[in-house]
């Protein structure tokens, strides 16, 4: 595994929609596998593959210990919104509301290309909601309102 670099705001990348997965084999093993110890390093809830440079669909998510991987993403049901502050390893330092479903369905595959489907309230919805904004080239900051500096926060 390797830790790669986190595109920032700015990138053309993070502004494109993401290509289908075609093929699962080793070499998107990798990259999620590199994906993870970044999020982790980086102290993230949420990593989509265009953070990475990857114009892939797929992110990855780990909300209290629940770790998701979903290739191909596809977003089936939303119930309900919530209103809460989020921000992005793309745009560090900066905090926004945005308006989330509360809950969320959202199927995918696997990484054994197995379909698999979640379920996702609160923090959860939120994450899954923002990993797949950025697979069709959609940031926060879009959406967010009250979007605030934490740099210049706190002294
Ligand atoms: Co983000």
């Amino acid at each position: 595994m390797a830790l790669r670099n986190i595109v920032l705001e700015g990138d053309d990348i993070l502004r494109k929609r993401a290509k289908e997965v075609t093929e699962i084999n080793d070499r998107i093993y990798m990259i999620l596998d590199d994906m993870l110890e970044t999020m982790r390093a980086n102290n993230g809830v949420g990593l989509a593959a265009p953070q990475v440079g990857i114009l892939k669909r797929m992110f990855i998510v780990k909300v209290e210990d629940q770790l998701i991987e979903l290739i191909n993403p596809e977003i089936i049901e939303t119930e309900g919104i919530q209103n809460e502050e989020e921000g992005c390893l793309s745009i560090p330092g900066f905090y926004g509301t945005v308006e989330r479903p509360a809950r969320i369905k959202i199927k995918g595959l696997n990484r054994e290309g197995h379909e698999v489907a979640y379920e996702g309230a609160d923090m959860l919805a939120i994450a899954l909601s923002h990993e797949y904004d950025h697979l069709e080239g959609i940031l926060y900051t879009d959406k967010a309102v009250n979007i605030r500096d934490s740099n210049n926060d706190n002294r």
